[in-house]
């Protein structure tokens, strides 16, 4: 069973107390002003207390599954068809919900490496085996095809990706989501990245492709984009057929999404898009920053390697030449320098022949500390790479 690291990693950052974090996938701004205004005004209104105060629908508040089916056949154009909307605690509760639902014990997932280590333990909470496969970080859907068993029940696809920043182009996913379709399997599609696009390959829900709604799931994070990883709301369109079974695990996990959450949300997704870009341009400066400050120490002959070009999320991976372990590195980074970082091993990479991978997280630092983190990593790195 895997172990949460972003708990160990925090307990490592304790310990230094001056610590600049690399490491939690997190950005820097808060909400749009109107959610804090919408909760201020939740509150403050008498008959609103009412409903606040009470449970409310399993699948989400009306108003704000209304906003929902907007934004995902509206601006992600999605076929919604054959499917269902629910609203759930943050994403990582969705993908916990599927887990149960889909799998029985010994049923398999299919997780191109990288993973994203919360979809590997929601998996083995529900009994279920996350088969990882080394399918490139652009997933190629034969190798994805060729690790397909009669236990197999899922593909997941995280895009924009984290680890490792790539946005897989849309013909790629439209290719796994057929194969899945082919083969009776659903396609577990993590978008809370979906607004994080730096490059010149655009996202592209694989649920937009018509008739996919009966064995797509696709995933969506206020955490991200909104700022607002504390709120806790995700939301996700699931085949319809999968309701019933999610009702049980929702309603017996959280009864139903908190409300005043919801109205938080209901009032971010107004702020949409026009209000994500500018943070977005701001995201895109500092990715520049920390590709180019990389590039240039590896210019010096620091010993490292950037496996891919990252165009989305506000992550970075880098390949580090020493006899350390990811884990060991990243200790040592924390205690004796100041700066964290996540293990390759979470994300399943292991440490092949004297090389350790690290995931940077550009999103939580301000250029100012951004720098001054960069800083402390490379005199680290300077330090502990052979
Ligand atoms: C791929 C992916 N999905 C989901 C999440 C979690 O989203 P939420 O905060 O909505 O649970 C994260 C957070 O790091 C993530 O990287």
């Amino acid at each position: 069973m895997l172990t949460p690291v972003i708990p160990r990693v925090g307990e490592l950052m304790r310990r230094r107390a001056d610590c600049l974090s690399l490491a939690q996938g997190m950005v820097s701004w808060g909400p749009p002003e109107g959610v804090h205004e919408a909760a201020k005004a939740a509150l403050n209104t008498e008959s609103t207390m009412a409903s606040l105060d009470r449970y409310g629908p399993m699948e989400g508040d009306p108003e704000l599954l209304d906003a929902v089916r907007q934004e995902l056949a509206g601006r992600q154009h999605l076929d919604l068809d054959g499917t269902a909307l629910l609203v759930t605690a943050g994403s990582n509760m969705a993908f916990h919900a599927i887990a149960q639902v889909i799998l029985d014990p010994g049923d398999e997932v299919i997780l191109p490496l990288p993973w994203y280590f919360n979809h590997v333990m929601a998996i083995q909470l529900a009994a279920g085996v996350p088969v990882g496969v080394p399918a490139g970080l652009v997933p190629d859907p034969e190798r994805l095809a060729a690790a397909i068993t009669p236990r197999t029940r899922a593909i997941v696809t995280v895009s924009p990706a984290n680890p490792s920043g790539v946005v897989i182009p849309g013909a790629v996913l439209a290719a796994i989501n057929r194969l899945c379709a082919e083969r009776g399997l659903f396609h577990i599609s993590d978008e809370a990245y979906a607004a994080f696009v730096h490059g010149s390959v655009p996202h592209h829900p694989p649920g937009r492709t018509r008739g996919s709604g009966s064995h797509t799931i696709t995933l969506h994070s206020l955490s991200k984009a909104y700022g607002m990883a504390g709120w806790r709301l995700g939301y996700g369109a699931v085949p319809s057929q999968l309701l019933a079974g999610l009702a049980q695990v929702q309603d017996t996990v959280m009864i139903c999404p908190p409300r005043i959450t919801q109205r938080a949300a209901l009032a971010a997704l107004g702020a949409g898009a026009a209000w994500i870009a500018p943070r977005m341009a701001s995201l895109k400066e500092r990715r520049s920053l920390v590709l180019d400050t990389l590039a240039g120490a590896q210019a010096q002959g620091l010993p490292i390697t950037i496996p891919v070009v990252p165009d989305g999320a506000f992550y970075v991976l880098v390949g580090c030449a020493t006899p350390l372990a990811g884990e060991a590195l990243v200790e040592r980074l924390v205690l004796e320098h100041g700066v964290a970082a996540l293990p390759g091993e979470a994300f399943g990479l292991g440490d092949g022949e004297g090389a350790a991978q690290l995931r940077l997280s550009y999103g939580m630092l301000d250029t100012p500390l951004l720098k001054a983190a960069l800083e402390r990593l490379l005199v680290g790195l300077r330090e502990l790479l052979v």
